[in-house]
């Protein structure tokens, strides 16, 4: 046998040592695997997570560590599934006794059997995932690449160790992370891997929500997601769990009048928002905005094709989207679907800018004012450079616009600057349908800017608009 390549800086950490000292105790052979050593060779940074597995018991390992270890760190031990892990440096350990292991048809929990490391390999998801290197004192850093992983990783293929038919019907997340690795790293996946994945596409629906969101986060995270998406789109993964985005696709055409393709539309707008923001929401509410489209669409013989009220209905469409998926329920699905509702604001705006219509786009808003013009920016996707050229410069003049406005009127997060209280005391009211009109009143001629937002300019407006009403001081 040739004597392997040895990598000895990709395991310079002193837990490297721990864990190697903790083996030669319990004479148990161990290898560092999986994400941190594709990640090393791949130059990513430091890693936050190390995958150890050991030939015989993980658990038992993960003991040893801790008791060698100066900080004496908990072992938090998963019995079920044989695995334990540690924290030492901000770094998460896993320990898992190699396995050799078979799934069954219904659910991710797999049949585990002891096995040798080239059993644990052969399980694992993609040959650029499956190389491991010694801990072991006789061969420290050794690299074993049974399936020539690293081949891969120069090459930029991902592939799976066995057959894909097998490797993804054992656990079908690996569908999805296969898709998220090719993304995030720009790989391609092998032919009769992504083929694989096609064929299996239904069972996807094995796998709990909060784990497809996980990946599909992480896709969404990366530098061009749109890669990602049409992957997902391509293997008929997308439909099983984001029909709302599948049902956007295609161009109709009736009397020789054409609609945009909305769906790929949508996939230039999460690229474009990508490159202005790192925030995972706002990419959502990117990847959400036009979702509406597709129930309101119709053609009309004057005005063509319509789509009236696509962002009221899209932004309840965000709600039932957010619950079927998992998402989380709180204040980050309500500024999606306030994103929605308000993404064809600005671009009405930018055809007339007037103070009014700024004030009312501040008004509801509020803080996420930035975050909207991002959206609508990220929407220009016109490949008409001339058209291309106004509507950004007229968004230039609407969040200069905005500037102005703020710094003058401070409608953000605005407060009127009368309350229904002093209007009660003021006229000697009980609560009445009146209070409400005042104050709406109030506030429209602030937004319309007949009176600026102050109390005396206010003040004076309610009496007079009291005294419309028949109310007396
Ligand atoms: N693995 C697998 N099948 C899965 C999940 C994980 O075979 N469905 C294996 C792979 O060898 C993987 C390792 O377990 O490298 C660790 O998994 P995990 O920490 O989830 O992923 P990483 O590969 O480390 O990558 P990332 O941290 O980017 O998720």
């Amino acid at each position: 046998m040739t004597e392997s390549k040895k990598y000895i800086t990709a395991i310079e950490h002193t837990i490297f040592e721990y864990i190697s000292k903790a083996a030669s105790n319990l004479q148990l052979e161990t290898y560092v695997i999986g994400g941190f050593v594709r990640d090393f060779f791949l130059k990513r940074g430091t890693p936050k997570d190390i995958d150890i597995v050991a030939i015989g018991s993980g658990i038992d390992l993960a003991n040893e560590v801790a008791k060698l270890l100066p900080n004496k760190p908990k072992v938090q031990v998963f019995k079920t599934y044989g695995t334990a892990m540690l924290r030492f440096d901000d770094i998460e350990v896993e320990f898992v006794g190699a396995r050799k292991e078979s799934y069954n048809e219904d659910s991710r929990n797999p049949v585990v059997e002891d096995g040798t490391l080239e059993d644990d390999q052969n399980r694992r998801d993609f040959t650029i995932n499956a190389l491991a290197l010694s801990l072991n004192k006789t061969d420290f850093g050794a690299l074993l690449d049974p399936f020539n992983g690293m081949q891969d990783l120069v090459d930029k293929i991902i592939r799976t160790p066995l057959n894909p038919d097998i490797t993804y019907s054992d656990d079908p997340l690996r569908m999805m992370r296969a898709i998220r690795f090719a993304t995030q790293l720009g790989f391609t996946i092998e032919k009769d891997s992504l083929d694989a994945i096609s064929r299996n596409a239904e069972r996807i629906d094995i796998i709990t929500r909060e784990r497809i969101v996980d990946e599909l986060n992480k896709i969404m995270l990366s530098e061009v997601p749109s890669v990602g998406f049409i992957l997902l789109d391509d293997t008929n993964l997308l439909e099983r769990f984001l029909p709302e985005l599948t049902n956007l696709k295609g161009v109709e055409e009736v009397e020789g009048q054409k609609h945009k393709d909305n769906f790929y539309h949508t996939f230039e707008v999460v690229d474009n928002i990508s490159k202005n923001t790192k925030d995972l929401w706002l990419r959502w509410a990117a990847l959400l905005h036009d979702i509406g489209k597709a129930p309101t669409k119709k053609f009309h013989k004057t005005l063509g094709w319509t789509f009236h009220g696509h962002e009221f209905v899209g932004s309840k469409m965000v709600y039932k989207l957010f619950k079927r998926l998992r998402l989380p329920m709180n204040n980050k699905m309500k500024f999606v679907q306030k994103m929605v509702l308000l993404s064809s604001r600005p671009i009405v705006l930018a055809t007339e800018v007037t103070d009014s219509a700024v004030r009312r786009l501040i008004f509801d808003a509020g803080d996420d004012v930035e975050s909207l013009m991002t959206l609508c920016e990220a929407d220009i996707t016109t490949k008409n450079p001339n058209r291309f050229k106004k509507y950004h410069k007229n968004f230039e003049i609407v969040r200069n616009k905005i500037k102005e406005v703020e710094e003058r009127d401070h409608v953000r997060n605005f407060q009127p600057p009368i309350s229904g209280e002093l209007i009660m005391e003021t006229f000697n009211l009980t609560p009445c349908r009146e209070i409400g009109q005042i104050k709406d009143a109030i506030k429209e001629a602030i937004l319309e800017g007949e009176i600026p937002n102050e109390y005396e300019a206010a003040y004076e407006f309610m009496l007079k608009r009291a005294k419309k009403l028949g109310l007396k001081v």
